[in-house]
């Protein structure tokens, strides 16, 4: 009996198999890795998951060339082209090139349109999201391995029965020097709550009293002996105790702002309602940090670094947010602004009047426009069989002319689409690579977009209308 509850609790344990899992979806553009240009600028027919559209992916090299030494900011760049031609995907591999540091923010035309918040207030923030802020601050802060704490308490005020802590006396050693130094009751405070203890090395802003834990000292006991620790483990700090250290934040015009906000608005109604979350924030709070940011550049402190602004399917925006823009980018602290839009000549949203790309013309004027192209066949084939890969769908040869012949005649996208349906479909068939057969039965399940206007045509007068 023994044994075999033995034998159950071994079969119970096991190995979970291969690395660790990680989040992964596959979004419309999750294979575009880049521009997939060499490195003179020149597009590589395929490379990073991008084929073809030679001609917009060097224009886009050229963009982030500019970007990256700071030269654009404040400049409109226009992505035009036939629907489906990869605006969106060059735009997606604009933000691979520039890299984690310089912030891209993508919206869609249509999410200024909100009941609760002006149309521009929705742009500004976007756009102040897209100014990177490197702020480098020294700051006079004690520093040290923690080798001796001493925590003081006295009974509550209110609860005589209960002790809290009212002061600490702790000694601080680093390389050359050991400092004791005592602290009132919000340093013991959070010398508790973090759990600080002998080995530890920690900060204590001179100034603010807030106290960071940055890990457990290598020479210390504990640093030592300690195996199995979650916390990370430093070597002792060099110099004095008490020292000028320069800390670098990084930060967005807008996470200034809402800072800013909230320090501002700590009346009574935050301390009602437990918060400031404000909805919109005043021009006078964002000029405010707008000076101040410009006197952290001249004084050498901070950096601003630029990033973009994208807005796909732009000829949602109205005339009022097209001046808005056109306005903004004359200011001193813009992002680039990237818009895509597959229109011809089109009504510009808020008016009657027919204009180019549906765009106001001084808007073009100002911009430079970069054009994709309709694809052509060979082009089609490549990109469908890097989606096949990216979405580990097994193809035969045949079946991937035929979608092939799909993108030509209807659109690349309609191809994507069947190309996953077409998989869902050999699923179902219990077959692992997708075939002619089912290329066959998804595209006679379902329309593109010229089948389906041509179905409601012809069948027009069984269709309620009002
Ligand atoms: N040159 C390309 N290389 C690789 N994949 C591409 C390329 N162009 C487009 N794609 C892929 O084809 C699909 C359609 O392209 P995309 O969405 O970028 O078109 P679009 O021009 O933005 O269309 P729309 O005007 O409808 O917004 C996407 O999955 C995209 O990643
Ligand atoms: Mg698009």
């Amino acid at each position: 009996m023994l044994l075999q509850f033995r034998g159950d609790a071994m079969a119970s344990i096991r190995e979970i198999p291969g690395g660790i899992s990680r989040f992964e979806r596959i979004g419309a553009h999750t294979h575009i890795r880049g521009l997939g240009l060499d490195e003179n600028g020149k597009a590589v027919k395929i490379k990073d998951g991008m084929v073809g559209q030679e001609k917009a992916r060097e224009a886009a090299g050229l963009v982030v060339k500019m970007i990256k030494e700071g030269k654009l900011s404040g400049k409109c760049i226009i992505l035009a082209g036939p629907p489906g031609t990869g605006k969106t995907a060059i735009a997606v591999a604009i933000s691979k090139e520039l890299g984690p540091n310089v912030p891209f923010i993508q919206m869609s035309g249509s999410e200024i349109y909100s009941a609760e918040r002006k149309k521009t207030e929705i742009l500004v923030e976007a756009l102040r999201k897209c100014i990177g802020v490197e702020i480098h601050e020294m700051r006079k802060v004690y520093e040290g391995e923690v080798t001796n704490i001493n925590i003081m308490t006295a009974p509550h005020p209110y609860n005589p029965y209960q002790k809290v802590p009212e002061s600490v006396r702790i000694t601080l050693k680093t390389k050359d020097e050991e400092k004791t130094i005592e602290a009132g009751a919000s340093i013991a405070q959070q010398i508790i709550a973090q759990g600080i203890s002998e080995g530890h090395v920690i900060q204590i802003d001179a100034e603010t009293g807030r106290v960071a834990d940055l890990g457990i000292c290598l020479e210390s006991k504990k640093g030592k002996t300690y195996d199995v620790d979650v916390s990370k483990k430093i070597p002792r700090p060099e110099g004095k105790v008490l020292k000028e250290k320069e800390f670098v934040y990084t930060m967005t015009l807008a996470d200034l702002d809402q800072i800013n906000a909230k320090s501002r608005s700590g009346s009574f109604f935050s301390l009602l309602f437990g918060g400031s979350e404000t909805k919109e924030i005043d021009t006078e709070v964002r000029m405010m940090v707008d000076e101040q940011v410009k006197q952290l550049v001249d004084e050498g402190k901070a950096f601003i670094h630029p990033g973009v602004l994208f807005i796909d399917d732009s000829h949602l925006l109205d005339l009022e947010a097209f001046s808005f823009l056109g306005r903004a980018m004359e200011s001193e602290l813009v992002p680039i602004i990237i818009l895509a839009t597959n229109r011809g000549i089109a009504r510009i949203r808020g008016t009657d009047i027919k204009a180019p790309l549906g765009f106001p013309l001084d808007l073009i004027d100002r911009a430079v426009i970069i054009s994709t192209y309709q694809y052509d066949r060979e082009s089609i084939r490549e990109i469908l069989r890097i989606r096949a890969e990216e979405e580990e769908i097994k193809i035969d040869e045949k079946a991937l002319e035929q979608l092939t012949d799909v993108g030509q005649k209807s659109s690349l996208r309609y191809a994507v689409q069947l190309l996953s349906l077409a998989s869902q479909n050999a699923k179902m068939m219990k077959r692992d690579k997708v075939t002619v057969e089912d290329v066959e039965r998804v595209s006679s399940l379902f329309m593109d977009v010229n089948q389906a206007s041509e179905y409601l045509r012809k069948h027009e007068e069984k269709f309620l209308t009002h």
